[in-house]
């Protein structure tokens, strides 16, 4: 494992384990985000890259669990650059891109290992103007959009650790054409970009907090939430959803 590679605190994992475990407001928000990544994924297997804890696990039990390193949480560790090409229908990630010091090189990665016509389907932090504004007062990872710009390569802090928040907003928002045209060369285009997640999510009280409200209040809030206008979550969202699909030959 390179440098580039170790950029997350692994050491987070085993408190944020007994939160998932006692918290049903919790799951029933990551429940949501799971079952929509599911929805967007093709057919054949699937790859989840850096899963953490296993949240998936429950949702999703077809999926592949991996990250950077073996863990007890995960069957296999894969690192976002170095992908097996397995002929993979899918490759997801959840809250992984924000912290890829170098994403063009996931990107590459992950069209290698699909096979012809598979998706990547990624969740990620909304770096939009209300997102930004939530993570700069109740998360401690910086949200600098500004900050995503070309040759899309980013330095680690004196930790070795890297976040930005506002990754997925600016790569698939403001350099989605430039960025579109890169992954083009890749042989992916982008599918699907939507904005989620609005006021059920921070009543979770994510892995650090007491939620604020119940499971089923939580599950009423996001069949509201779903319901917004995409124009508006692309102002205030806190997650986005983005799909990408490998073309069906390599050169097509
Ligand atoms: C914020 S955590 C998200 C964990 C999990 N997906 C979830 O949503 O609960 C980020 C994860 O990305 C993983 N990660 C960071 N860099 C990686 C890399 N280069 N290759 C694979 N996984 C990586 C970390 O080890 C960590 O598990």
């Amino acid at each position: 494992m390179s440098e580039a590679e170790q950029t997350y605190d692994l050491a987070h994992l085993g408190g944020s384990a007994v939160k998932w475990r006692d918290s049903a407001a919790l799951r029933a928000v990551y429940g949501d985000i799971l079952r929509g990544m599911q929805a967007a994924c093709g057919p054949g297997p699937t790859l989840e890259i850096g899963s953490g804890i296993g949240v998936a696990r429950e949702v999703c039990p077809d999926w592949v669990l991996s990250d950077v390193v073996a863990t007890p949480h995960v069957s296999r560790a894969v690192s976002a650059y170095e992908i097996p090409a397995e002929a993979w229908g899918n490759i997801v990630a959840f809250d992984v891109l924000h912290h890829l010091r170098e994403p063009l090189r996931f990107f590459a990665s992950a069209a290698d290992a699909l096979r012809p016509g598979g998706r990547i389907v990624l969740t990620e932090p909304a770096g939009t103007p209300g997102g930004c504004l939530f993570y700069r007062l109740f998360h401690p990872e910086p949200c600098l959009p500004a900050e995503i710009i070309p040759p899309y390569s980013f330095a680690a802090d004196e930790d070795g650790l890297f976040a930005n928040m506002g990754m997925a907003h600016a790569l698939f928002g403001r350099e989605r054409i430039r960025f579109a045209r890169i992954l083009q060369d890749f042989g992916l285009r982008v599918v699907t970009v939507r904005y989620r997640d609005l006021l059920a999510y921070p009543a979770t009280g994510g892995f650090s907090r007491p939620a604020l409200l119940p499971a089923p209040v939580l599950r009423g809030m996001l069949t509201l939430e779903s319901a917004l206008p995409q124009a508006m979550l692309r102002l205030l969202a806190l997650r986005m959803l983005v799909v990408l699909e490998r073309a069906p030959t390599k050169s097509a």
